[in-house]
C-alpha cells in the first residue's frame, strides 16, 4: 500500500475543492495532497455517482472524503471510491453542521470511537488504498486530555493509516459551521502531543495556518500541514509553499499555468461545464495584489461572453501584469 506524502495538503472544502479547483491547484504544485469535498456515503451509493466522483487523471494524488455512520454503507462507498481510482479514503469526523449531525456523522462521531474503529476495520478489509481520518480535538465539553487519547488509540488499533487533526474542538449546538472554524480556540500543542504518543502514525495538523513560518514550525512536531481558507483566498500561496518545501530552485511560471488552465477551461466549457464553475478557482488569484479588481472584473466579462478562455484569459493576464512587478 502506497501512502503518498502528506507534508502539504489542501483541505477538503465543500463548494470549493471540486475537480476544477483541484486541477488548478495541481498546476501550482505537483506536491500537494488533494482532497475532494465531503461526499456522503448515501450520495455515493444512491446519487449521480459519475457527477459526484469523476475527476481529471492529472489531479493525482487525491483522496476521497466520505461521510456517514453506517458501517455497511461507508464500506460500500469506500469500495466505489477505490474503483474510481482515488488514492485514499478519508473519513470525515470533523464536520459540525446540523444536517450532518442529523445523520449522526461528522464531528459527533468523536464521542463514538468504537463505531469509527469498526468503520475503519470494515473498510480496510475491503479496500487496498489507505484509510485515513480527519477529526477535531473533541466536541463540546469533552475532556481533551482524557478522551482524545482514547479516540486516537482506538482508531490506531483499527489500523487507520494517517490522521489529520483540525486543532480545535467542535461545538455542536449554538454556533454555525462557519463559526466553528473560528470560535473554538486553536490548540496546536494538543496535536503535537498526539504525535508524541502515537509517533509511528503520520499526523497532519490543520487549522489557521497562514504563513511559511508557521508551516516550518508545525513541521517540527508533525508530519504535514493541511491548509484550507488560506489557499481559497490566496491560491498563489500554494506556489510559494511548493517552492519553499519541495523545489527551492523551482521555476514556476504563472503565465504557463494560466495558459494550461485556460486550455482546460475551453475543453470543459465545450462539454457543458458552466463558465461560473470554471472561473471560481482563479477568481481570487491576485487578491491583495495590485489590480486585483481588474482581474476579477475581467473574469466576470469572460463569464458573460462566448470568448475562448485561451484567448481571453491569457490576454487578460498579459494586460493585468503589464507594468506590475510579480514574483511569479
Ligand atoms: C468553505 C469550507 C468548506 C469546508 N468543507 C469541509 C468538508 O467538506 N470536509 C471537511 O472535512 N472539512 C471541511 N471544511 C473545514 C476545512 O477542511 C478545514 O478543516 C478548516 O477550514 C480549517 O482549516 P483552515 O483554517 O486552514 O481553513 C470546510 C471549510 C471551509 C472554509
Amino acid at each position: 500500500m502506497k501512502i503518498h506524502s502528506h507534508k502539504f495538503c489542501v483541505a477538503p472544502m465543500m463548494d470549493y475543492t471540486d475537480t476544477h479547483f483541484r486541477y488548478f491547484l495541481r498546476q501550482l504544485s505537483s506536491n500537494i495532497f488533494l482532497y475532494t469535498e465531503m461526499v456522503s456515503c448515501d450520495a455515493i451509493i444512491f446519487g449521480n455517482r459519475d457527477g459526484l466522483l469523476k475527476y481529471h487523471p492529472g489531479e493525482h494524488p487525491v483522496g476521497l472524503q466520505i461521510g456517514g455512520s453506517s458501517i455497511e454503507k461507508m464500506t460500500e462507498a469506500a469500495i466505489i471510491g477505490e474503483a474510481f481510482g482515488y488514492d485514499e479514503i478519508n473519513l470525515n469526523i470533523g464536520c459540525p453542521s446540523p444536517r450532518v449531525q442529523k445523520g449522526n456523522f461528522g464531528a459527533c462521531l468523536m464521542s463514538d470511537p468504537n463505531l469509527v474503529s469498526e468503520i475503519i476495520l470494515a473498510i480496510k478489509k475491503r479496500v487496498k488504498i489507505p484509510v485515513t481520518v480527519k477529526c477535531r480535538l473533541g466536541i463540546d465539553d469533552q475532556d481533551i486530555e482524557k478522551e482524545l487519547p482514547i479516540f486516537m488509540n482506538s482508531i490506531t488499533g483499527a489500523g487507520v493509516d494517517l490522521v489529520i487533526v483540525h486543532a480545535r474542538k467542535a461545538i455542536l449546538s449554538g454556533i454555525t459551521p462557519k463559526e466553528n472554524r473560528t470560535i473554538p480556540e486553536l490548540n496546536y500543542n494538543a496535536v503535537y502531543a498526539i504525535k508524541e504518543y502515537i509517533s509511528d502514525k503520520e499526523i497532519i495538523i490543520n487549522g489557521g495556518i497562514n504563513s511559511i513560518g508557521e508551516i516550518y514550525e508545525h513541521l517540527k512536531y508533525t508530519d504535514g500541514v493541511m491548509l484550507g481558507r488560506k489557499i481559497i483566498n490566496d491560491p498563489i500561496f500554494a506556489l510559494e509553499v511548493d517552492e519553499k518545501l519541495f523545489s527551492p530552485n523551482g521555476n514556476k511560471n504563472l503565465k504557463r499555468i494560466i495558459e494550461n488552465y485556460s486550455d482546460y477551461a475551453d475543453r470543459q466549457t465545450s462539454i457543458g461545464t458552466s463558465r461560473s464553475q470554471i472561473i471560481k478557482p482563479i477568481m481570487s488569484l491576485f487578491n491583495n495584489r495590485p489590480n486585483a479588481k481588474k482581474w476579477r472584473r475581467g473574469l466576470d466579462q469572460y463569464r458573460n461572453s462566448n470568448y475562448s478562455a485561451l484567448d481571453y484569459i491569457t490576454e487578460l493576464h498579459a494586460n493585468f501584469i503589464d507594468g506590475v512587478e510579480f514574483k511569479y
